[in-house]
């Protein structure tokens, strides 16, 4: 594959199909590493991890292993996890705070920005071509890292553009979730919680607004929700719980209601004003605070603001009415790790992050009633696609009937495959080196 040409990808892509190659295929997989993994703006953490001079946190760009760190100027800074002199990774843990790097092999020391600072017994070098100044022998910088509203992603491609370039009108939901805020700031709580799925990477992502499945996939959960609710006796207060169940046994109607929105670069979300999280019930104290930082027109504003998922193609995926994010970090052509990460909203009563880590406790892990519907899902599409009856997986629902609302933007009814098909046209112009400008 990774000899294939630019036609020879194409021919996976069809406008209304693409060619289970794409899911399957250890080859397909490895030029996506290089090609899409290896351009686009990538989630890398929140700045609110690394709050002092020292602080880090590792992990993946793709296959590459990197690190944040916060400088002693704080600067946050995205360096590879790749010691200079035999390669080894620096760091194995996820995260901590140093006063700089000390490679476990041989011991050569870096300073918090990469540089060279130390080399055991140095007299060895002595008529060699090392320099202690020489780039070469510091740890390097990944090509571009940016943060948004705390949000910091990172890209390994030095001619990638800007990053509000690349986020587009996606950044509006980053804006809504530090807005939410009475402080205008979130911070993470805790680490990530971590979900290994059996599939392909872009199984996860195209699942996000498919608003196809909730009514089938999620059946059983909706409906044990209204039983127990139907159980209790008359005036009974519902949980939180089925407040946040229930909206997924809705419609086809309510979800094309919705509708889909798809930007460039393969991001997209739905829902806008109207989303299945609008409807959460206020947390007292919360409104308050909100109108006394903002003022009550602004607050309103905000609050009104509900995009079921907005996805940062390919790695990031966020709720702002929720305030939970789940980010996507492929591991091999079939196996994928999920990360489901909570904020907490600064300023805002504790309530509102007992409401996201519920949400996530519900829905989004490996024990929840939700996320585990998907999870065989997914598997499922990955043993199916093995089969030789047909080698075509199809995208056609809406096809042709999405309308242009301006700035490369689209938009369609809530159960149309616009964002699936969205996704692979990006898919297209990074893979055939045809990433737009
Ligand atoms: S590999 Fe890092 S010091 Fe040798
Ligand atoms: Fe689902």
């Amino acid at each position: 594959m990774t000899q294939r040409n630019n036609q020879q990808i194409r021919d996976l892509v069809r406008e209304d199909r693409v060619h289970r190659d794409l899911y399957v295929n250890p080859d397909v997989f490895d030029l996506e590493m290089d090609r899409i993994w290896s351009r686009a703006w990538i989630f890398v953490g929140h700045d609110s991890q690394v709050p002092n001079a020292g602080d880090f946190y590792a992990t993946e760009i793709g296959r590459e292993p990197v690190i944040m760190v916060r400088q002693t100027n704080g600067d946050v800074r995205v360096l590879h996890n790749r010691c200079a002199h035999k390669g080894a990774k620096l760091t194995g843990r996820p995260q901590g705070n140093c006063k700089g790097f000390r490679c476990p092999y041989h011991g050569w020391t870096y300073k918090l920005d990469g540089r060279l600072a130390g080399v055991p017994a140095r007299k060895g070098y002595d008529n060699t071509p090392f320099d202690m100044k020489d780039p070469r022998f510091s740890l390097a910088p990944v090509a571009q890292a940016d943060s948004y509203r705390g949000f910091v992603f990172a890209t390994l491609d030095p001619n990638a553009p800007p990053l509000p370039e690349f986020l587009d009108d996606a950044a509006a939901t980053l804006d809504n979730i530090a807005d939410r805020a009475p402080e205008g700031e979130v911070e993470v709580a805790g680490p990530p919680l971590r979900y290994l799925h059996n599939c392909n990477w872009k199984m996860f992502v195209e699942n996000l607004n498919d608003a196809m499945h909730p009514m089938v996939a999620h059946a059983s959960v909706g409906n044990a929700a209204r039983r127990y609710v139907a159980e209790q006796p008359e005036g009974t207060e519902y949980p939180p719980e089925a407040e946040i169940i229930f909206p997924f046994g809705s419609s086809y109607e309510f979800f094309d209601k919705m509708q889909v929105t798809a930007l460039p670069h393969g991001h997209a979300y739905m829902g806008g004003e109207l989303s299945i999280h609008s409807d959460y019930s206020a947390v007292p104290g919360y409104w308050d605070a909100m109108v006394k930082s903002y003022g009550e027109e602004r607050t309103k504003k905000i609050l009104s603001q509900n995009r079921h998922n907005t996805i940062f193609y390919p790695s990031f995926t966020a709720k702002d009415a929720i305030q939970a994010v789940r980010v996507c970090r492929p591991i091999a052509v079939d196996k994928t790790m999920i990360e489901s990460w909570h904020f907490r909203l600064k300023g805002a009563p504790e309530q509102m992050l007992k409401r996201t880590i519920l949400y996530s406790r519900l829905i989004n892990s490996n024990a929840s009633m939700v996320g585990p519907d998907d999870w065989d899902c997914y598997t499922r599409i990955q043993e199916g696609l093995v089969s030789d009856a047909k080698v075509w997986v199809d995208t056609s629902r809406g096809l042709g009937r999405e309308e242009a609302v301006g700035d490369g933007r689209r938009k369609s009814f809530g159960t149309s495959d616009l964002s699936y098909r969205n996704q692979i046209q990006a898919w297209l112009e990074y893979m055939t080196d045809e990433v737009a400008a």
